[in-house]
C-alpha cells in the first residue's frame, strides 16, 4: 500500500524549473590583462551579453541576443546608459586605488529567478565583500541588510534614498522579471535545450581518489554521485561544483577515495549522472581498464593540466575579491 502511494506521489512530482536572471558587475584595479570594469548578463547561468572599460559598449554573446538588441533600440539604450553610468562611477574609485598601488576586486550582483510552475519570482541584488556578502537589498521592505558591521554605514546612507529605493523595487519585482521571460522566449531553442556530456573517469596517480569527471552538459541542473552495490555513497567522496565551460555547456566532477577499497570490490561502485528533464542516467562502471591517469595515458597530463588550470583560475578569481571601505560621502555610487 505505502509503496504503491509513493510511486504514485513520485510520478506526479514534476520538478519546477527555476529560471534566472543575473548582471554581474566587477570592478577591479591593478590587476592585470583584466579590464577595470566588467558586466555580465546571464540567463539561467549561461552568458548572454557582455559591456566592459575596454570595449565600452553592449555586445550580445550569442545570435538570438545580438537579434534581440538590434530589433529593439530602447532595450540596447537601457543596457548602454546602465553600463557606463556604473563604469564611470566605478573608475573613480579604481582611478584612486590605482594611485596607491593596490589590487582590489569589487562584485554586484542582481537579477531575480522564476519558478514557471508556480509563477513565483524573486529579486535579488547583493553586493559583496573579499568574496563574502557586505550587503544586499530586501525589494519587500525596501531597505538595505548589512551583512557586515562596516556596512551598517552604507545601509544608514542607502536607506533614506526613497527614490533609489523605489526604482530597485521596480527592476527587481517588474523589469528583470519581464526581461527574463522575454529572454527565454527568444532564446527558448538555445536556453530550453538538453545536451548529454561526456563522462570519464580520471585520476591523478594510481593512490589518488577517482574522479568521475562530466562536461558538455546543458542545462546546469544536474547531479552526480557514486554508487556501491547499487546504494548512493555519502562517505570518502567529495563533490565538486557546476562550473560554466567555455562554450555554454557546464562540468562537474566527484571524487571517490578508494584508498581502503579492495581490488576485487572495485567492480562493486558506479558513478551516476542524472540531467534534469531526462530520464535515462548515465552510468559508468569502475574499471581499472578505462580509468584516464596522469602516469600511463597521453591525454592524462592534458586532463590534468586543464582541471588545474580551471582550478588555479577558479581560486584567482575568487582570491582577488575585495572591498576597500570608503570614506564619508562616497556611498551613493554603488547604487
Ligand atoms: C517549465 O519548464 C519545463 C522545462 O523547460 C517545461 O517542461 C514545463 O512545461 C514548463 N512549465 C510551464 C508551466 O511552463
Ligand atoms: C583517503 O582515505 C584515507 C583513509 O581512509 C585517508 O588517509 C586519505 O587521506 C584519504 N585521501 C584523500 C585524498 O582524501
Amino acid at each position: 500500500m505505502n509503496r504503491i502511494l509513493l510511486f504514485l506521489l513520485f510520478c506526479h512530482v514534476s520538478t519546477p524549473v527555476q529560471h534566472s536572471l543575473k548582471f554581474d558587475y566587477t570592478a577591479s584595479s591593478g590587476v592585470k590583462n583584466i579590464p577595470d570594469f566588467v558586466v555580465v548578463v546571464f540567463v539561467d547561468e549561461v552568458p548572454v551579453g557582455h559591456c566592459d572599460s575596454i570595449g565600452m559598449k553592449v555586445e550580445a554573446k550569442l545570435d538570438w541576443a545580438q537579434k534581440l538588441l538590434d530589433d529593439d533600440r530602447e532595450h540596447l539604450m537601457w543596457y548602454t546608459d546602465r553600463c557606463l553610468f556604473h563604469l564611470h562611477s566605478y573608475k573613480e574609485l579604481t582611478d584612486r586605488l590605482n594611485k596607491i598601488g593596490a589590487v582590489h576586486t569589487f562584485q554586484r550582483m542582481e537579477g531575480c529567478e522564476w519558478d514557471n510552475e508556480t509563477g513565483e519570482d524573486n529579486g535579488f541584488a547583493q553586493i559583496g565583500q573579499d568574496g563574502e556578502d557586505f550587503i544586499a537589498f530586501d525589494p519587500k521592505t525596501l531597505t538595505w541588510i548589512a551583512q557586515k558591521p562596516e556596512a551598517d554605514y552604507f545601509k544608514h546612507i542607502w536607506d533614506s534614498n526613497r527614490f533609489n529605493n523605489e526604482v530597485w523595487k521596480n527592476d527587481l519585482n517588474q523589469r528583470f522579471p519581464d526581461f527574463l521571460k522575454r529572454y527565454l522566449d527568444l532564446g527558448k531553442s538555445y536556453l530550453l535545450r538538453t545536451d548529454l556530456p561526456s563522462v570519464s573517469l580520471l585520476q591523478k596517480t594510481r593512490s589518488s581518489p577517482v574522479s568521475c569527471f562530466a562536461t558538455g552538459f546543458y542545462p546546469n541542473r544536474a547531479d552526480i554521485f557514486w554508487r556501491k552495490d547499487g546504494e548512493e555513497l555519502h562517505e570518502d567522496v567529495e563533490l565538486g561544483e557546476i562550473l560554466p565551460n567555455h562554450d555554454g555547456s557546464f562540468q562537474m566532477n566527484v571524487d571517490l577515495n578508494l584508498s581502503s577499497v579492495t581490488s576485487e570490490d572495485w567492480r562493486r561502485y558506479e558513478c551516476v549522472f542524472h540531467l534534469s528533464g531526462v530520464k535515462d542516467d548515465i552510468i559508468t562502471k569502475l574499471d581499472k581498464t578505462v580509468i584516464k591517469t596522469n602516469c600511463d595515458s597521453p591525454t592524462g597530463p592534458v586532463i590534468g593540466g586543464v582541471i588545474g588550470l580551471l582550478l588555479l583560475l577558479a581560486v584567482c578569481i575568487t582570491g582577488v575579491f575585495m572591498w576597500r571601505r570608503r570614506k564619508n560621502g562616497e556611498g551613493q555610487q554603488w547604487t
